[in-house]
């Protein structure tokens, strides 16, 4: 039986609306994006949301927003994928990484250690689907005495008056705290639409807009319209309309659209999202309930009644088991041909991050995290035979090492 890790659900459905979208006589930003945005900012309860070609492009484009600078800092947490800090480098500033927590979410005391008056955002990440504790990260944000510490030096900070929270929600769509969703909690959350998250539309992002007040999300979504476009103040699809040639650039713009063949995908997967998220919830849940009588597999965080995760990864973690002995557990499982993974290397055992100065000793939770985890297959495609198969392979896998 071959296993892959993460493939693309892809049914007729999905096909038919690439294919409109390819018979239509317009294949960028168009039609398709306006109703993969709109039917986003429904599912997501956003104010707005703007559709970009990866949640990078997002996070790059958001702390531009902000005026993110050289000599400005950013809290991320160690423990998430490269681009989450990659995109504080872009825009000058410096990733300050902190600890998790056992849930694999960011640990809100180190935040609170971190901050400085160099502090502009908080990128906390909901690692696997597991949404951050937002409510004490909004708290600290809103206290007197971080507001105090807060030094705003462009037009948005001083409108916000605060740390911005940016959410990494790239796993999250469809995660709840407290019977909300990420987007209707922070500031600004973006998600991933790349090709083994969730929802996909090959490669993509989509920036969910729930700025507070003065902002105005509706004219900050015409702003990072234009921004995403090159600074111009129309897409190519009204421009094309007979007699709209006339546009003018009004901003220094990054080129971070969605192409509408992409958000057809999406589109498509929109619409059976609450099916798919039930299909990975079956998957998750027949795991937990495979292994939970196993004193040496840590399952996964899972629902309780404040929360509920997106099942976009299955991160087991191992006890006792080394490093060594989870790579020989990965392999043995790759011979009978079932893939796993890692999530995820700490960034500070990245040769990019290390040659910067960040040292793994300073993060324990997350190196112990990062030695014993390894991710299950998950996704909606998965059978139950399929399940029992991997896990019935896991326990052997794990005993033959171990013992
Ligand atoms: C936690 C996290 N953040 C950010 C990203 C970057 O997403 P994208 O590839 O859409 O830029 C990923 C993608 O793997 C991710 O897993």
């Amino acid at each position: 039986m071959k296993i892959p890790f993460s493939p693309p659900y892809i049914d007729q459905d999905i096909i038919n609306e690439v294919n409109d979208s390819l018979l239509s006589g317009w294949i960028t930003t168009g039609p398709k994006v306006a109703a993969l945005e709109e039917g986003l900012q429904h599912y997501c309860k956003a104010k707005r949301v703007n559709c970009v070609n990866s949640w990078t492009s997002g996070a790059i484009l958001m702390l531009r927003w902000l005026g993110v600078k050289a000599g400005d800092e950013v809290i991320v947490p160690s423990y998430t994928y490269c681009a989450t800090a990659m995109a504080v480098m872009d825009a000058g500033a410096k990733p300050i990484m902190v600890d998790i927590k056992s849930d694999l979410t960011i640990d809100v005391d180190k935040i609170e250690e971190a901050i400085t008056t160099k502090t502009k955002a908080i990128i906390p990440v909901d690692l696997g689907g597991v949404p951050c504790d937002y409510e004490r990260i909004i708290k600290l944000v809103c206290s007197d005495k971080i507001k105090e510490r807060f030094n705003p030096t462009s037009d948005n900070q001083k409108k916000l008056g605060r740390i911005m929270i940016i959410s990494d929600s790239a796993h999250s769509l469809g995660a709840t705290l407290k019977n909300k969703t990420i987007a209707e909690l922070v500031d600004v959350s973006i998600l991933s639409l790349h090709a083994v998250k969730n929802l996909t539309s090959a490669e993509g992002g989509a920036i969910c807009l729930n700025m507070p007040k003065p902002f105005d999300n509706e004219e900050l979504y015409k702003e990072i319209r234009i921004l995403s476009l090159n600074g111009q103040t129309k897409d190519a699809f009204t421009k094309t309309q007979a007699g709209a040639w006339r546009y003018d650039i009004v901003a220094h713009g990054m080129k971070f659209n969605m192409p509408d063949i992409n958000a057809a995908l999406a589109l498509a997967q929109l619409r059976k999202y609450e099916y798919l998220l039930s299909e990975r919830k079956r998957v998750y849940q027949r795991y937990s309930n495979l292994l939970k009588e196993y004193h040496w597999a840590i399952l996964p965080q899972q629902d309780t009644e404040e929360l509920t995760t997106s099942y976009h990864l299955y991160p087991l973690r191992i006890n006792p088991i080394t490093e060594e002995q989870r790579d020989k557990l990965i392999q043995y499982l790759a011979n009978l041909d079932i893939a796993t993974n890692v999530h995820y290397i700490p960034m500070p055992m990245l040769t990019l991050f290390k040659n910067m100065g960040y040292k793994i000793e300073d993060y324990p939770i997350a190196y112990d995290t990062y030695t014993r985890e390894i991710s299950l297959p998950i996704y909606p495609q998965l059978t139950n035979n399929e399940i029992d198969y991997i896990v019935k392979n896991l326990i052997e896998g794990y005993y033959s090492i171990t013992l």
